[in-house]
């Protein structure tokens, strides 16, 4: 409740800032009420930095069942898409939807093991949740057990499945939209075979009908940086700003989610950076995933099943992620060494300290673009600035700070 209200605000703030809120006479209020404080302040810079370094993953061989969240539930593992960084098409896995009888299986195991706090469920591992024919029948269990739906999508089904959206949006959490790429060229790239044309109608539509925030209040869009979307990362903001408030709109960088480490090598930035993804989150986390014929993978990047550890619809899940096939990855993993020949051997990602640094930094850029009128092209700078500094090595807390010489940034809380 508390969340939805700042959420409102931040909103209607930022939608304020911006020009196209409810008045325009709350500018000053927004700017008088933001004024004393400073989120950006060395102090805060420093912090951010020095708790960069201290993030760890907890390397426990087996998970504490008391802490496990089943909300990754796999409805379908088809899109009609192929994103080059994604390549869906290349698994191996039997293409299927999860019967339905199974999915309410899922969806009441799910009501038994989390928290009252977490019954929230996305419905995608790898695939396009909106492209199954069931996707109405699947958020009518959601409904029936009074779970909610984050839905994340490519958004290129709303025209088709709107009234569907519409339907269930009282259970719908949280949309969205996966849209890399400003131009039509890096979209149709990013997005293959999508056409740019056809992301804007669905858009279109979509803000329409959701007019005052009349369905959905949360709706957000995500941006995988790389160095196809590095060049045009602002002009985002022009291009998708009228669709989604500013402050919902997020970058996070392209890891090697994908068969292969093909798409990665050619297009990750900061290369230096890049590391062997050991120890792997997922593999000594708390969520599995659920796939559509119920078997049970801590990756969402297991394309061909390779390392699946049990199947729900035959096994008990809290027993599952503590089987000898869970721990004995989590076994290996302890020795440093990621499976030869699995997923596990090309996963990489780039140094989470770095990807901290530039999550706080990319918030100041957006801050810094609604409250000070920042152009397009001056917004770009700051973020080239970013990948320029650490291009070649890690930037003291010096150089780091110096990055923040934004006039009156205010604190946010986006
Ligand atoms: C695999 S998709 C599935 C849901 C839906 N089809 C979509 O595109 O949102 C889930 C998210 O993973 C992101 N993603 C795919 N490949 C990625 C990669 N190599 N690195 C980082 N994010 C990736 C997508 O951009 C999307 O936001
Ligand atoms: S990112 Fe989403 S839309 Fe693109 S191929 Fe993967 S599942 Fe499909």
């Amino acid at each position: 409740m508390l969340q939805n209200i700042k959420e409102y605000i931040y909103n209607l703030e930022a939608e304020t800032l911006k020009g196209f809120g409810p008045s325009k006479h709350l500018r000053s209020v927004f700017k008088l009420l933001r004024q004393n404080s400073n989120a950006f302040s060395k102090k805060n810079i420093n912090k951010v930095y020095k708790n960069a370094d201290n993030q760890h993953i907890e390397k426990n061989l087996k998970i504490n069942i008391d802490k496990l969240n089943l909300n990754n539930i796999e409805t379908n593992n088809t899109c009609n898409l192929n994103c080059p960084m994604c390549d869906t098409l290349s698994s191996r896995r039997k293409k299927i939807n999860m019967e339905l009888s199974n999915f309410e299986k899922v969806i009441i195991e799910a009501k038994k093991i989390n928290s009252k706090d977490r019954n929230i469920v996305s419905l995608h591992s790898v695939g396009e949740p909106m492209v199954s024919p069931q996707f109405e029948k699947y958020l009518e269990i959601i409904a029936k057990h009074k779970f909610k739906l984050s839905l994340s999508t490519n958004g290129l089904l709303i025209e088709r499945k709107i009234n569907i959206l519409k339907k269930y949006s009282h259970i719908i959490d949280e949309i969205r939209f996966s849209i890399d790429g400003a131009t039509k060229e890096t979209y149709e790239l990013m997005r293959f075979p999508a056409k740019h044309e056809k992301l804007i109608h669905n858009l279109e539509i979509f803000t329409k009908e959701n007019k005052n925030n009349k369905y959905f209040k949360n709706v957000k869009m995500c941006t995988v940086i790389c160095k196809s979307t590095l060049p045009e990362l602002a002009l985002h903001y022009e291009v998708y700003g009228k669709y989604f408030p500013l402050n919902n709109m997020y970058f996070t960088v392209l890891n090697s989610l994908a068969p292969t480490d093909k798409f990665f090598k050619k297009d990750s930035v900061l290369g230096k950076h890049v590391i062997l993804n050991n120890p792997c989150s997922a593999i000594f986390g708390n969520g599995h995933h659920v796939m559509a014929n119920g078997d049970i993978s801590p990756c969402s990047r297991d394309y061909h099943g390779e390392i699946i550890v049990g199947n729900i619809l035959k096994e008990n899940f809290k027993d599952i992620v503590n089987n000898n096939k869970s721990v004995d990855l989590r076994k290996e993993q302890l020795k440093g060494i990621n499976r030869k020949g699995l997923v596990c051997e090309t996963c990489y990602i780039i140094n989470p300290k770095i990807v901290t640094l530039l999550s706080f930094y990319i918030k100041a850029i957006r801050i810094n673009h609604i409250y000070n009128n920042a152009s397009i092209a001056k917004t770009q700078k700051k973020f080239e600035q970013f990948f320029n500094l650490f291009e070649d090595k890690f930037a003291t807390v010096d150089e780091y700070e110096n990055l923040f010489d934004f006039k009156n940034v205010p604190t946010l809380n986006y």
